[in-house]
């Protein structure tokens, strides 16, 4: 009998990138930066993995209310774009944790290069979401940014959630859903073909987080939203090319397919983009 690989495998050599940190010091370089003088800023089109950038987050953020010093983990961090967004502008400290090994030491590295290494509001871990390192009732929050399309046992991710959040903690959603549309197209950056894509309707990924014991407070449908921003980026990338720090660094030639599909796949309603954000009750 064929015993399929399991999914973190799976999703391990998706995103497998040995070399990516010095893929992205010739990016840079290129590009006219010296690791001196680097800036989160500069990251920003290899090290944010997800829908409308980094100005998204912080508009969610913002939404959520969170106060500065308070503790959050980056659930699937990638490379830490996100984990570092959240230091260096809402003052968190932030526990970035995720499955890749590559991503976990780019993070690291990218993160001395940005001088926000010394300072002990960013710590990055490598593991599984489904199985945390942390104690019970740890963070203040949670933020769970596109990587729930990569995990098949949903109610358990949401569970490990619930579990090291504290009483009157807050979970944060920007995450992909399935659409009334047609089977999207492949490509994604979650994955070259459907093995490591799981893309639950938001009516079904709701139900599990009420079962689970989540409050929602806020929710959007960004999904016009999300056609409207991959339309400017492949607009921009149309006039200007592609700049020298990018996606392709991590997934190749795959990474060109990356824009289009996603632009056509939000804009047939083939998947759904949605914030929410949740409490877990006292
Ligand atoms: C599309 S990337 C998004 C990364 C990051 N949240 C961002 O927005 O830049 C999805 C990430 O989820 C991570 N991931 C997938 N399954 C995971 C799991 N079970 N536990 C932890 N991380 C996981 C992948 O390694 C990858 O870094």
């Amino acid at each position: 009998m064929n015993t399929p690989f399991p999914i973190e495998d799976r999703v391990q050599d998706h995103y497998a990138c040995p070399n990516l940190a010095d893929a992205i010091r010739t990016g840079l370089k290129t590009a006219g930066k010296s690791l001196e003088d680097v800036t989160t800023r500069d990251l920003a089109a290899v090290d944010q993995l997800h829908t409308g950038g980094p100005k998204a987050t912080i508009d969610l953020i913002k939404k959520a209310g969170l106060t500065e010093t308070q503790t959050i983990l980056d659930a699937g961090c990638g490379i830490g774009g996100t984990t570092r967004l959240l230091a260096q502008h809402f003052h968190l400290q932030v526990t970035g944790i995720d499955i890749t090994p590559d991503f976990i030491r780019t993070a690291r590295t990218l993160t001395q290069w940005c001088n926000m290494d010394k300072d002990h509001t960013i710590d990055f871990h490598l593991g599984s979401v489904l199985n945390m390192p942390f104690s019970d009732r740890h963070f203040d929050a949670v933020i769970c940014q596109h990587i729930l399309m990569n995990i098949e046992d949903k109610p358990k991710a949401l569970a490990q959630f619930h579990r090291v959040l504290k009483p009157g903690g807050t979970l944060i959603l920007h995450e992909i859903t399935d659409g009334p549309g047609p089977d999207p197209l492949m490509p994604v950056p979650w994955g070259s073909t459907p093995a490591t894509s799981f893309v639950p309707t938001w009516e079904l990924f709701n139900t599990q987080l009420e079962e689970t014991g989540f409050n929602q407070i806020h929710f959007s449908d960004e999904t016009q939203n999300a056609a409207d921003w991959w339309n400017r980026v492949n607009t921009i990338r149309k006039k200007n090319g592609i700049p020298p720090v990018n996606t392709g660094l991590i997934f190749g030639p795959m990474a060109d397919h990356f824009g289009p599909n996603l632009e056509k796949n939000f804009s047939t309603r083939a998947i759904g983009c949605i914030e929410a954000i949740l409490t877990k009750p006292d």
